[in-house]
């Protein structure tokens, strides 16, 4: 039986049980890891590529030193473990995969391979065959200890090309896929599906994912940031967009409060929950509105995809002279269909259950000239700005923000005054 309070009813944690976080060197994993860290005092085991267990290690410091600025913050409570999702038994000796499985109650699996442009080969090897060996490891961790939970870090774009709207409870839907990622992502997600009888999975799928809606840090210039940037340098003259398209942006302290709490509650053992920004899904109107403001140029001409595709583009990456002009038109391209969607992610279970603790997304318009100041500070991810930095810059700052409601420790979520109280005890506790 679990802790109830506030209509919430936690996990019991014990002694001797662990966390093990894949992904934790990348963006999203980065964020899950800090709220493990501030919010409960338990072991996390972090799962890392490297040649050998030293450079495993130093990658591990490496992730602690940008969130925290100081690598020795939580070192005592986090164990590198050098390893590999796409391998066998996830690259670890028997003996210490069969040590790890007895300590680790919980699994958090974010890692993944998220280019746009990878081949379906690599992109199965990443996201489908290394989804099943953590699969494999968590029923190993059942046989032998006892697992609470898997946690599945999926995305909203299993959708593919859904038209209208997709349920939480969706998957297979008749969808076609616009890029390997999404196929991938989607394949793994059925595996997942298919474990669901024998083991406690919760899946998460994330819209597009932006930087912390404090501080505009991010790690990850994907997505949206990629037509700003081709924008902030005037490289669009036309966009192949529908100015009513949603556009569903989610700030990334939103996606890890989200990932961290629904990984504690009993409630959200078996379910499926849109990290999505539904009732404040911006449009392409808005966000090409709020970049012509911030960057001051004309914006440009939204024409019909199709025509952009088979006669725009083919003419501007011809006559563009310019080299760095000519490749920002083409890798605009992998992200381009996302401005034309016609999907919505319904979100209304994940809504209901994150509202006692007051998570939710700000819309993009309250925190968008915060993501283009960190953008351009870290030179669209050409210069490396570590979130404590930006942290620290910031925290006079943002002591409170606009709404009036306080940060609750360094990434502290967003809490009503009212729910503060009792949420930061609860968050803490569990
Ligand atoms: N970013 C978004 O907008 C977005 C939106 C929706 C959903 N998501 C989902 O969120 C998750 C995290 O995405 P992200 O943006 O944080 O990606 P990211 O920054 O590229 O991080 C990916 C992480 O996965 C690890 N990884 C990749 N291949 C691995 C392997 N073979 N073995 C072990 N670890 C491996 C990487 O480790 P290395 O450091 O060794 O490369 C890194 O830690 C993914 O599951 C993604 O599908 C992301």
């Amino acid at each position: 039986m679990g802790a109830s309070e506030r209509g919430y009813t936690w996990h019991r944690s014990g002694d001797g049980d662990a966390v093990l976080l894949t992904g934790a060197t990348g963006f999203v994993g980065m964020e899950v890891l800090a709220r493990f860290l501030e919010r409960t005092d338990r072991d996390l085991y972090v799962l890392v590529r490297g040649a050998d267990d030293v450079e495993a290690a130093r990658r591990v410091e490496s992730a602690l030193s940008t969130l925290f600025g100081d690598e020795r913050s939580y070192l005592r409570r986090v164990r590198a473990v050098r390893g590999d999702i796409t391998r066998e038994g996830l690259g670890l000796r028997d003996r210490r995969r069969d040590e790890l499985a007895e300590r680790v109650a919980e699994i958090v699996h974010v890692a993944a391979s998220v280019e746009f442009d990878l081949g379906l080969e690599r992109a199965r090897e990443v996201n489908v065959e290394g989804t099943r060996r953590v699969l494999e490891f968590a029923e190993l961790c059942q046989r032998r200890a006892g697992l609470r939970r898997l946690s599945y870090v999926s995305t909203a774009y299993v959708a593919g090309d859904h038209s209208g709207c997709f349920a939480e409870e969706d998957l297979e839907v008749g969808q076609r896929f616009r890029n390997a990622y999404e196929r991938s992502k989607f394949e793994a997600e059925q595996l997942v599906a298919g474990r669901r009888e024998r083991l406690p999975i919760t899946v998460l799928r994330p819209s597009i994912i932006v930087g912390e809606s404090d501080t505009g840090w991010t790690a990850s210039f994907n997505v949206l940031y990629w037509p700003l940037r081709a924008f902030a340098r005037g490289t669009y003259l036309a966009l192949p967009a529908r100015r009513e398209a949603p556009v569903d942006v989610v700030p990334v302290d939103f996606v890890a409060d989200a990932i961290f709490l629904l990984s504690q509650l009993q409630d959200a053992e078996g379910m499926t929950y849109h990290l999505s920004a539904s009732p404040a899904t911006s449009s392409v109107g808005e966000v090409v509105e709020l970049a012509r403001s911030r960057f001051a140029r004309p914006a440009p001409r939204l024409i019909a995809p199709w025509a952009y595709r088979r006669v725009l583009h083919p003419m501007l990456v011809h006559s563009s002279r310019d080299a760095r002009r000519r490749r920002a038109l083409e890798r605009s391209r992998l992200y381009f269909p996302y401005f034309a969607v016609n999907v919505t992610y319904d979100n209304r279970r994940c809504r209901e259950i994150l509202a006692p603790a007051g998570i939710h997304p700000k819309p993009l318009r309250d925190y968008f000239d915060r993501l283009v100041e960190f953008a351009l500070l870290a030179q669209w991810g050409r210069r490396q700005v570590s979130r404590a930095e930006v942290a620290r810059g910031s925290s006079r700052r943002l002591g409170r923000d606009a709404q009036g409601l306080e940060r609750v420790g360094p990434v502290g979520m967003h809490l009503d005054t009212d729910d503060q109280a009792v949420a930061k005890r609860e968050l803490v506790r569990h």
